[in-house]
């Protein structure tokens, strides 16, 4: 009986990985050809400036980290890190970086500005605006959560950038698990990759607009979302006025964390567990039973978390790169060559 259950074990395991190393050596072709010190030979010293860089903005300013670490998912998800999102956009072409979900909330360009005029000087039309912008997100990962990781390189820069892409990739703040998940398989990322890299919002701000339903206007029945902490709900009325009212339109920015605001860590599970996610996005890993289970395992396990995070950001860093010959290497990032 046991000899057979193994054995059964052994057949059903051998499958499983099987199909599992088909599935995704076809969807990693090109993500295989990134490799770790991609520029040891024709720009030794990218990846030194662009830590030295990072280091110094976010040490000005904690949030830039935030910004950069955003802004690499909204790059990856849209077309994958062809770093797209940093197009300008151009008279009749509206680009991502204009789209509502970034503008004005995107932040952190100047910061890749910066690595990559000091990077051309050095060696020029070599490194790529896509891997600066993930080298960046490593070092604000560093800088901020002391969380480190090895980033795979070689991506290519893309030549477009489309205002409409970044609604139909990228997850509304209002979405539930369910929704998110669909949204992250689409991506081939796993739901624990997504409760997972969720935990990014261990840092930064959000405004008002992507959260104030929340507190004023959440269904027929509730005026306020009873999934929502009633102290927390009122110390975030006081901030955030309803949306009818003058100066409604100042957006203040909220924590997304509001025990450790500036440090990327697992606490924001455990604001979950005590309803105090601030966007519909947060609290409904908590509360839906397909991820509460993973809430509570990254609340309890910090350094297990710590390691998915790393895996799980190299992982999103593969989304639909261009490699090889494919694209272009940008002179400047916010314009094609
Ligand atoms: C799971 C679905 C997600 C949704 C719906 C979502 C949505 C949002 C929203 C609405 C904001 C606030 C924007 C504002 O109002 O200013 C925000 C901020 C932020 N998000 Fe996400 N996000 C998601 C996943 C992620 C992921 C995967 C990462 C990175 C790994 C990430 C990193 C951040 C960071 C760091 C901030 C703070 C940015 C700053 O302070 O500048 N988010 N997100
Ligand atoms: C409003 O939200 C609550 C809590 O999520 C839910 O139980 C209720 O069914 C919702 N009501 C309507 C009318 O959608």
């Amino acid at each position: 009986m046991n000899f057979l259950c193994s054995k059964l074990h052994i057949i059903v395991l051998v499958s499983f990985m099987f199909s599992y190393s088909l599935l995704s050596t076809m969807a990693s072709a090109s993500a295989a050809s990134l490799k770790v010190g991609f520029y040891k030979g024709s720009c030794q010293s990218a990846e030194t400036i662009v830590r030295k860089v990072v280091n110094k903005a976010v040490s000005r300013n904690d949030g830039i980290g935030a910004g950069l670490i955003r802004m690499y998912f909204h790059d990856c998800f849209v077309r994958g890190c062809d770093a797209s999102l940093l197009l300008k956009s151009t008279p009749g072409n509206p680009a991502e970086r204009d789209h509502p979900a970034n503008n004005p909330s995107a932040r952190g360009f100047e910061v890749i500005d910066e690595a990559k005029t000091q990077i051309e000087a050095l060696c020029p039309g070599t490194v790529s605006c896509a891997d600066i912008l993930a080298f960046a997100a490593r070092d604000s990962t560093y800088k901020t959560g002391g969380i480190y990781y090895a980033v795979p390189a070689g991506r290519r820069d893309g030549r477009v950038s489309i205002f409409d892409e970044v609604a139909q990739n990228l997850p509304p703040p209002f979405f539930n698990a369910e929704q998110i998940a669909q949204n992250f398989a689409r991506k081939g990322m796993s739901l624990d990759e997504m409760v997972t890299l969720s935990g990014a919002h261990s840092i930064g701000v959000s405004r008002c607009s992507s959260f104030s339903n929340r507190l004023y206007s959440f269904n027929a029945t509730h005026a306020q979302d009873p999934s929502l902490d009633p102290n927390y709900a009122a110390f975030l009325k006081t901030k955030c006025p309803p949306p009818t009212t003058p100066g409604a339109g100042r957006e203040p920015l909220l924590a997304l964390d509001t025990v450790t605001p500036n440090r990327l860590d697992n606490k924001y599970y455990s604001e979950l567990r005590r309803r105090r996610g601030l966007l519909t996005s947060d609290q409904t890993l908590m509360d839906s039973s397909l991820t509460s289970r993973m809430v509570l395992n990254n609340e309890r396990n910090g350094a297990s978390w710590a390691r998915k995070f790393a895996k799980a950001m190299v992982h999103m860093g593969s989304l639909d790169v261009l490699t090889g010959s494919q694209g272009e290497i940008r002179r400047i990032c916010s314009v094609v060559n």
